[in-house]
């Protein structure tokens, strides 16, 4: 599709003034009427999340996207994995857009299909029919129809826990595919031993394990999110000496031993209700996303708030969808034009779409 589709915004509209712009969506926005629905990741800017119907986590994403029947128009603010997953969840007379189809996810393109199919190959070899597959949403699309045929599911950073504890009620060991962290995290909250957890390395095609090979029981695919990553554990100690009252809030994207140093770990949604929750005059380091860190900053000025790490970027590929980028997708509409377009292909819808199912059946 991207070879077949202008990929670049028109240099014009660099030239246009923030005002001009923002006007021009909100006079296609009146004219669409119903007929357009603009859902918006909280880690968006502001500049764009001004102008969603619907913000969120994946998690909320991904339900807005399969309860609205009605838009015939999803514009979807965020990135790949999550355009995906709203033309999967949605009807075949709605169409979903990406604003720029370079916002993908680092993580996601951690797990490709051929990686994830060789790997399972190996591992059904070490471990027979005990495997249940579970992907991260942060996955494509081809991943997540891989957990569908093998009985798997999906999980997002809001109901990880209770997907993973789902799946030991069907085999007997899991691969959590593709954030390490997030898979490591998790299991250790449900009282899974770090040391019966495997390591699959794709780039070397070895499992890393720390116990008899008949003790592992998750194995999780060497992927990362590199925003997340960001924080390390040097931050943490450093926050402790600097600032010993404040609360350490994280996100369980982050490593193990950083969620393990801090006070408290949980999904964006989580992070979100904690922070809107607290006490006048409470202090907190927040290792998350830094758009929607400033707009908690922005949002609470009767409590302190800093990143964990001072020197942290929003996440690149979400910063790919701006202001421009959103009219010139909402012209492009209007014109009648092809553009921007995300669409998988039926095949790998139908099995992806067990996995989503999966998940959202238990969410
Ligand atoms: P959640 O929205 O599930 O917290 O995921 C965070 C993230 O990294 C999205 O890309
Ligand atoms: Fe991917 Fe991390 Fe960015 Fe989320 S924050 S889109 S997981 S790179």
């Amino acid at each position: 599709m991207i070879a077949q589709q202008p990929t670049l915004l028109p240099a014009h509209y660099r030239t246009l003034s923030v005002l001009e712009m923002e006007t021009r969506v909100r006079d296609i926005r009146a004219q669409l009427g119903t007929k357009l629905f603009i859902p918006g990741h909280h880690y968006q800017k502001d500049e764009v999340i001004q102008f969603a119907d619907a913000t969120g986590d994946s998690l909320q994403l991904a339900q807005v996207a399969a309860a609205n029947t009605e838009a015939e128009h999803i514009v979807f603010c965020g990135v790949h994995f999550m355009a995906e997953t709203a033309d999967m969840l949605t009807t075949k007379e709605q169409r979903v857009y990406l604003p720029d189809l370079r916002a993908g996810c680092s993580m996601a393109d951690m797990a490709t299909i051929y990686e994830t199919e060789h790997a399972w190959e190996t591992l059904q070899q070490l471990f027979g029919d005990t495997i249940i597959p579970l992907t991260y949403v942060n996955s494509t699309a081809a991943i997540k129809a891989f957990t569908g045929k093998h009985g798997g599911a999906c999980v997002t950073s809001s109901n990880a826990k209770k997907m993973v504890a789902w799946a030991f009620t069907q085999k007997e060991r899991l691969l959590f595919l593709p954030d390490q962290h997030l898979g490591r995290n998790t299991a250790f909250d449900l009282g899974v031993p770090l040391e019966q957890m495997a390591v699959w390395n794709p780039q070397t095609n070895e499992l890393e394990a720390h116990c008899p090979i008949e003790d592992v029981k998750v194995i999780l695919w060497k992927g990362h999110c590199s925003v997340h990553e960001g924080f390390t554990i040097h931050h943490v100690e450093k926050l402790r000496q600097t600032h010993p009252t404040m609360r350490i809030l994280v996100h369980p994207e982050c490593s193990h031993e950083v969620v393990a140093a801090s006070d408290d770990c949980g999904s964006t949604k989580y992070i979100i209700d904690t922070i809107h929750a607290a006490p006048a005059g409470s202090a907190w380091a927040i290792g998350t996303e830094m758009n929607l860190v400033k707009r908690l900053i922005a949002q609470h000025p009767d409590l302190t708030i800093i990143s964990l790490n001072e020197n942290m970027c929003p996440c690149l590929t979400m910063n790919r969808i701006d202001l421009p980028h959103l009219l010139w997708t909402l012209e492009r509409i209007i014109n009648g034009e092809e553009g921007n377009v995300i669409t998988v292909d039926e095949r790998t819808a139908a099995l992806a779409r067990l996995s989503l199912e999966r998940m959202l059946e238990r969410a």
